[in-house]
């Protein structure tokens, strides 16, 4: 089986139940990739929940209040991406009446959204073969293909988000997205993961050269 099938495969065995996995609504998608933009998925779990019941809608965050968006936001931090959200849903509702944008290409020109989040909303929402490429994703792949070009380097951002964007199931690609994201945070982990186990260990090139720990490489600034 090759690479991106094993890991389609193995999502399918051992994916996380978030609530933002049982919704297409690219609403409901944004907010949850905007909020874990710099959190972890277990202190941003509960901010999903509250924005998703306060503000059901874009029409509802949009009116808001800027001050009851902030106090929503409280102790999440880098409270500029609660104003850049509520600046995105005031333009969504007045510029594109409120029908969010459906393409990678034009979610990228959202406030607050950089290339990771648009892959990510355009994969899930909208199942575009946009690959998303974060840390867990720069290790999954230097380690597999043993790649040493650093993953901070302008050669590496692009070499890194090549590869991603051809493994990308082209079928599935918001499934494949969410799995390299769960098999990045379960499977391949950044300390002592459990190599025995991976259902990819037979090819990986990494563990056959006993590699794992020194990949992905890291330019010191
Ligand atoms: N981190 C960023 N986006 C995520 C998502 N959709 N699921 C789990 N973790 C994530």
């Amino acid at each position: 089986m090759n690479f991106s099938k094993t890991i389609t495969y193995w999502y399918s065995e051992n994916k996380r139940d978030f609530p933002w996995r049982k919704t297409k609504n690219p609403y409901f998608i944004w907010l949850s990739e905007i909020i874990l933009q710099q959190t972890q998925v277990k202190q941003g779990l509960p901010y999903y929940e509250a924005f998703v019941s306060t503000f059901p809608t874009v029409f509802d965050l949009a009116k808001a209040p800027e001050q009851d968006v902030l106090k929503l936001w409280q102790g999440l931090g880098y409270y500029s991406r609660a104003r850049n959200l509520h600046f995105t849903a005031k333009h969504i509702v007045s510029e594109l009446n409120g029908v969010f944008p459906n393409t990678y290409s034009d979610i990228i020109k959202l406030k607050g959204v950089g290339d990771y989040t648009a892959s990510a909303i355009a994969s899930i929402a909208f199942n575009e073969p946009a690959a998303v490429v974060d840390g867990n994703v720069y290790r999954i792949l230097s380690r597999f293909f043993d790649i040493n070009t650093p993953i901070n380097s302008t050669k590496g951002i692009k070499e890194f988000k090549v590869l991603a964007s051809t493994l990308i199931d082209k079928e599935a690609p918001a499934i494949f997205n969410q799995a390299i994201m769960d098999f990045g945070s379960r499977q391949c982990k950044p300390k002592n993961p459990n190599c025995n186990i991976c259902p990819l260990n037979n090819s990986c090139l990494a563990l056959k050269k006993n590699k794992i720990q020194a990949l992905p490489v890291k330019l010191k600034k």
